[in-house]
């Protein structure tokens, strides 16, 4: 169906622009934005209009990194480092999702609550458990929301429980995943090593074949923490750079995501900008389990493709809203820590990185650009009281910092309304 909605439009143009109109017209026919206009024109006064009131509209957001299925113990291991956490609270959670009963129960929950979120577009890791991961795309695309899903594929490093018997196994049942998934309109699979230390070679081999069968995107972990750095050392020690153990696969494409990419250095970085592959920056994760902070200012200079993720449960909100003030308030620490001339980044980038940096893996998204798929948020933030009247921009940028006076009032994906 094509209609308008009339509302305080918050649009994103470019890295360095956010267009933010009072009580604007944004117009959705067949699906995609026609764009945004302070008068209507005479070509659309026919067809429906919302009027939203005093209520924000922005673009739908891209997470382009979380664990479903980790969603049940965020909050929890703040105080521990990657390889500690993984074995403390991710496996353990993980595991649990052999019985489809509670792997049900929890993705419901996981749902219920993204479907609620400013979030249109996902990268999900689900586990290596098949039944489970097809459970959770089934809710997904009931809901309607748009994601890439992936079956963890693991077959090193981590408990019996998670641990596929040989990289044989992995790939068959990967590859009858894949099938599986086929019945699936807006919820696609996505290829899933974990990271190098739970993948062996022999499996990368499958899945980077796989991946070319099937024309299948990619999301893993890379350099996000220097234990895990120093580990995949030892494991690929001829490798250039961590980065380039998923290349040597064909796993380092322009439709990858790379979580993280904390301690990428020079080669990393021109290894990521040359293939086109996106790094899904999650600040608050790299806090928590003491990454450290990824070089943004550096990718964005250099031309890598940078998203945001929430990466729950290393992060504990899915709110994006909270990854994008992390993302300023981090990239202030590491150029006060670092002494680097690196600028922290302003709210442009940080919108511009939720919405059209990540949803560039999506396609055409991240936008109200004519052309653009229609994912619109609308969202009342009255809870953010003032006594003074503020610009639409001022409350963009406030809804960004307190975000918990956002109430989210409807949601459109694709020009379908999924809530509200
Ligand atoms: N590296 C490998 N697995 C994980 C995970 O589940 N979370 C994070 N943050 N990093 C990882
Ligand atoms: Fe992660």
């Amino acid at each position: 169906m094509d209609f308008v909605l009339r509302g305080c439009v918050c649009d994103c143009i470019d890295k360095e622009r956010i267009d933010a109109r009072e009580r604007a017209y944004l117009v959705c026919v067949g699906g995609k934005s026609a764009g945004v206009f302070d008068t209507l024109p005479e070509r659309f006064a026919g067809l429906p209009c919302t009027d939203c009131g005093g209520s924000l509209i922005i673009p739908g957001l891209t997470d382009l990194h979380v664990h479903a299925s980790q969603y049940a113990f965020r909050g929890l291991g703040g105080d521990l480092q990657l390889l500690d956490w993984l074995n403390a609270n991710a496996f353990p959670e993980e595991a649990r999702f052999a019985d489809l009963g509670y792997a049900d129960a929890a993705y419901d929950i996981f749902v219920q609550d993204l479907l609620r979120s400013a979030t249109t577009r996902a990268c999900i890791f689900a586990t290596v458990h098949t039944p489970a991961t097809l459970r959770l795309m089934e809710k997904l695309e009931k809901a309607g929301l748009r994601a890439l899903v992936g079956r963890v594929s693991m077959d090193r490093g981590c408990p019996p429980s998670l641990c596929e018997s040989d990289a044989e196994t992995a790939a068959r049942d990967e590859e009858e995943w894949i099938i599986r998934s086929s019945d699936f309109k807006n919820v696609r699979p996505i290829i899933t090593p974990r990271f190098v230390p739970a993948c062996s070679d022999a499996l990368m081999r499958r899945l980077g074949g796989l991946r070319e069968k099937y024309s299948l995107p990619v999301q893993s972990h890379l350099s996000e923490n220097l234990g895990e750095i120093e580990l995949v050392r030892s494991l690929a020690p001829d490798a250039e750079c961590y980065g380039a153990v998923y290349d040597k696969y064909g796993l380092f494409t322009g439709s990858t995501v790379m979580a993280h990419c904390v301690h990428s250095g020079a080669a990393e970085t021109e290894l990521m900008r040359s293939r086109g592959v996106f790094a899904a920056h999650c600040p608050e994760c790299n806090a928590n389990i003491a990454s450290g902070v990824a070089p943004v200012r550096r990718f964005l200079n250099a031309g890598v493709r940078v998203g945001l993720g929430s990466d729950v449960a290393g992060g504990s909100t899915l709110c994006l809203f909270t990854a994008m003030a992390m993302a300023v308030r981090c990239s202030k620490l590491r150029a006060h820590f670092t002494g680097e001339a690196d600028a922290p980044l302003k709210t442009e980038e940080v919108f511009y990185m939720a919405a059209r940096g990540g949803g560039e893996m999506f396609g055409k998204v991240g936008s109200f650009e004519a052309g653009f798929d229609f994912d619109a948020v609308v969202i009342d933030d009255a809870a953010l009281r003032s006594p003074r009247p503020l610009t639409v921009r001022e409350r963009l940028e406030r809804l960004i910092y307190l975000a918990d006076g956002a109430r989210i009032k409807a949601k459109y994906v694709a020009g379908a309304k999924v809530f509200g």
